[in-house]
C-alpha cells in the first residue's frame, strides 16, 4: 500500500463548517438552468409524480448542493439531467446544458454529451461498478467510446486519473470486490473525470462510507472542482456535508425545491421551515446542549402519489398556518426592502406563482420582515413564515 492510501489527506470536517460563496469573479457563465422541470413516473398504481416544477441554475465553476430526505426526488432530478430514468418516466420542462436542451437532444447528440460534456458519479459505488470487469477496464470504458484515446494511451490516462484520485496504479487489475468502499467511491470519480467533463453530479458519493472516508473523498471532490474548475451538482441527505462543499444548497421536499441560497445562509439561517428543521438536526459544536439534544423533525416525508393539498410540508410544519391547507408555498426572493424593491439587481432562481413576475410582491402583501435583510441573491420560500406565526388549531 501507498502512503497516501493509507493515510488521511485531511482531519475530518467539523459539522458546522460551511463553505463560502464562490466569488462572483469565478462565475465565468451559466453551465446549466433547469427551466420548470417536472418528472412522473408511471407505474402499476398510478402515476408518481417525484419531481414537480424545478428551476434551478449551475453556473461555471460553481458547486450546487441538493439536499432533502429520502423520497424528496434527488436521483430523480439528478438523472433526469442526462437522460439516465427509465422509459416510464416522463419529463417536462428545460435542461439547458451549455445552451443546448439536453430533452430534445438527438440520442447520438445525447451520446457525445455523457462523460465528456457531463457525467455521473452514481448513488451506491458498490452496485453502480460492473462486478466482473477490472477497475481498470471500466475507466477506460468512456475513453474509448468517446474516441478520444487509443488503447495504449487510454491505459496510461487510467494510471493517471487512479493517481489523480489517490489510488496506486496497479489497482487497474482489481475487481470492484477487492476494494473498500472508499476506493471504490474513488475508483467512480476516477470515471466521471475520465473525459475532462465541465459538470460531475455526484449522487451521495459518500453516504455509504465512514466518517474518515467521507472527510477524504469530500476533500478530494473540493480538490478537483477547484483545480480544473468543474461544476459540480452534490447530491446528499446530508445538509452539514452539502454545506461544507458546496456554494450554494437547493433544498428538496416532496419533489420540489423549497428554498435554494448561499450555504452558509441556507445552513445557518434558513427561512423555510423544512430547511431550518433539517439544518438543526445537526449539532452545533461547542454547543454540548445541542450535542446531548439534536432537533429533528416529527412524521415521515409524504407519499407522491398521496399528497395532501396547499402546501406538503404542512402535516409536519411547526408553524403552519390554517390558510397553507389550501395555498401552495411559492419561492420569492429574499433580497427585498420592506417596500418589495430589489436593491442590488434580480435574484437569482427566483420562481414565482403562475402569472406573476419574479421579484413582484407576495400576493397577500405582506413581506415577513427578515425577508428585507439585505442579503443578495438569496431566495425565500415561504411567504406565510412569519416571527411568531399563528399555531393552526386541531
Ligand atoms: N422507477 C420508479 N417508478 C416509480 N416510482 C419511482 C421510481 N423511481 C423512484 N420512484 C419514486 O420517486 C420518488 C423519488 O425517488 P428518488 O429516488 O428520486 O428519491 P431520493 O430523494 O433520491 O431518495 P433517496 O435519498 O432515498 O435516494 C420516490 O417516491 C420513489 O418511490
Ligand atoms: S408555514 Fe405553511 S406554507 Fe410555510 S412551510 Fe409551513 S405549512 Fe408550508
Ligand atoms: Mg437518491
Amino acid at each position: 500500500m501507498t502512503q497516501r492510501e493509507t493515510q488521511p489527506e485531511t482531519q475530518p470536517e467539523t459539522q458546522r463548517e460551511v463553505r463560502r460563496e464562490t466569488p462572483p469573479e469565478t462565475r465565468r457563465g451559466r453551465l446549466l438552468e433547469l427551466r420548470d422541470v417536472a418528472v412522473t413516473y408511471r407505474s402499476a398504481a398510478g402515476d408518481v409524480p417525484a419531481v414537480r416544477g424545478v428551476s434551478l441554475t449551475l453556473g461555471e465553476g460553481e458547486a450546487l448542493g441538493v439536499a432533502g430526505e429520502s423520497g424528496s426526488g434527488k436521483s430523480t432530478l439528478a438523472m433526469a439531467l442526462l437522460r439516465l430514468l427509465p422509459k416510464t418516466a416522463r419529463v417536462t420542462g428545460g435542461i439547458l446544458l451549455d445552451g443546448e436542451d439536453v430533452l430534445t437532444m438527438s440520442w447520438g447528440r445525447l451520446r457525445a454529451v455523457r462523460w465528456a460534456s457531463a457525467s455521473v458519479v452514481f448513488q451506491g459505488a458498490q452496485h453502480a461498478l460492473n462486478p466482473v470487469r477490472r477497475v481498470g477496464a471500466q475507466i477506460a470504458e468512456p475513453l474509448l467510446v468517446h474516441g478520444t484515446a487509443t488503447p495504449a494511451r487510454a491505459r496510461t490516462r487510467v494510471a493517471e486519473l487512479l493517481e489523480q484520485v489517490g489510488l496506486p496504479a496497479w489497482r487497474e487489475r482489481s475487481y470492484p470486490h477487492e476494494l473498500s468502499g472508499g476506493q471504490r467511491q474513488r475508483v467512480m470519480i476516477a470515471m466521471a473525470l475520465a473525459c475532462e467533463p465541465h459538470l460531475i453530479i455526484a449522487d451521495e458519493p459518500t453516504t455509504a462510507l465512514d466518517v474518515m472516508i467521507q472527510a477524504q473523498v469530500l476533500a478530494l471532490i473540493r480538490t478537483l472542482i477547484a483545480d480544473r474548475g468543474i461544476s459540480l451538482i452534490m447530491i446528499s441527505h446530508d445538509l452539514s456535508v452539502l454545506a461544507a462543499t458546496c456554494d450554494r444548497l437547493a433544498v428538496m421536499y416532496a419533489g420540489k425545491v423549497v428554498e435554494t441560497g448561499p450555504s452558509r445562509e441556507v445552513f445557518t439561517a434558513a427561512r423555510h421551515p423544512y430547511s431550518r428543521a433539517l439544518a438543526e438536526a445537526f449539532p452545533t459544536v461547542g454547543d454540548l446542549a445541542s450535542r446531548m439534544a439534536p432537533r429533528g423533525l416529527g412524521g415521515d416525508p409524504p407519499d407522491p402519489m398521496r399528497l395532501p393539498g396547499g402546501c406538503s410540508f404542512r402535516p409536519r410544519c411547526p408553524v403552519a398556518l390554517p390558510s397553507c391547507a389550501t395555498r401552495d408555498v411559492e419561492l420569492w426572493p429574499a433580497d427585498r426592502t420592506p417596500d418589495g424593491q430589489i436593491p442590488d439587481g434580480p435574484a437569482l432562481d427566483a420562481q414565482a406563482p403562475d402569472g406573476q413576475a419574479p421579484g413582484a410582491p407576495p400576493p397577500d402583501g405582506r413581506i415577513p420582515p427578515e425577508h428585507a435583510r439585505p442579503v443578495p441573491r438569496h431566495t425565500a420560500a415561504c411567504v406565510h413564515v412569519l416571527p411568531e406565526p399563528a399555531k393552526e388549531s386541531a
